[in-house]
């Protein structure tokens, strides 16, 4: 497996999470936050060595970089930053809960907040903070969708890398499909006492005969 240079953008459950799957597996790694000394002091010690905390800008510099903030406060944080991220591959794990335009996946918002070029995919967005590096011996599924090929490769090594088994949901023209799949993903599961555990599949079945 390839390693890669990754920023994060948000230093929370998603963020955090995957920042020490990913420095635990091999990647260098920058989070970036508001405050980074307060991102840093959040961090086990024993990380310090090996996971980079900075600003935003310092997270948008990397080669990949993965957004991780809230919906509604990422666009601004893109535009802001677009110097750094045009041409990137950007990994958008936000869900828009309803906040986007209606009939426009998240990314799409985000995409137009950069106005240039970027090499976008959808990931992540159905899979729990807690199941990250989950230890039960399940790969859950992440759902990935993107135009550039060799970018959803980069986030399905992130996939595996977090503990989870890469699953190509096609081109982008399925990233709202994605976001809608977030709000039922969160009621079917607090209706079963899931307790954010629970996860999409997708199950191909067999040939008859
Ligand atoms: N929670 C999940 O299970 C889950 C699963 C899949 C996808 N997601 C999506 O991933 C993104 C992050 O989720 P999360 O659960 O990690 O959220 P979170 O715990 O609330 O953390 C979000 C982080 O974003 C940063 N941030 C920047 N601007 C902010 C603002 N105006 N208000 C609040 N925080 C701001 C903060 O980091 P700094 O203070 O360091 O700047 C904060 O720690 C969201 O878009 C969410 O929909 C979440």
């Amino acid at each position: 497996m390839a390693l890669h240079d990754v920023g994060i953008l948000g230093t929370g459950h998603m963020g955090q999470g995957l920042a020490l799957a990913w420095a635990a597996a091999g990647h260098r790694v920058t989070l970036g936050s508001r405050d980074a000394a307060a991102a840093r002091a959040r961090l086990p010690a024993a990380t310090a060595s090996r996971l980079a905390c900075g600003h935003y800008a310092d997270a948008a510099a990397r080669d990949v970089v993965v957004l991780a903030t809230p919906f509604a406060a990422t666009a601004e944080l893109v535009g802001r930053h677009a110097g750094l991220l045009a041409g990137k591959v950007i990994v958008d794990i936000t869900n828009p809960f309803g906040a986007a335009p209606a009939g426009m996946p998240g990314i799409a918002v985000h995409a137009a907040a950069l106005g240039r070029p970027a090499r976008w995919v959808a990931a992540f967005k159905t899979n729990f903070w807690c199941t990250i590096a989950a230890v039960d011996g399940r790969a859950r599924p992440c759902l990935l969708a993107a135009d550039d090929a060799a970018a959803k490769a980069v986030a399905a090594d992130l996939a595996r890398a977090a503990g989870f088994a890469p699953e190509d949901c096609g081109g982008l023209q399925h990233a709202l499909t994605l976001d809608l799949l977030v709000p039922l993903m969160i009621e079917m599961d607090g209706q079963r006492g899931a307790t954010h555990r629970s996860y999409w599949q997708f199950v191909a079945g067999t040939t008859p005969g």
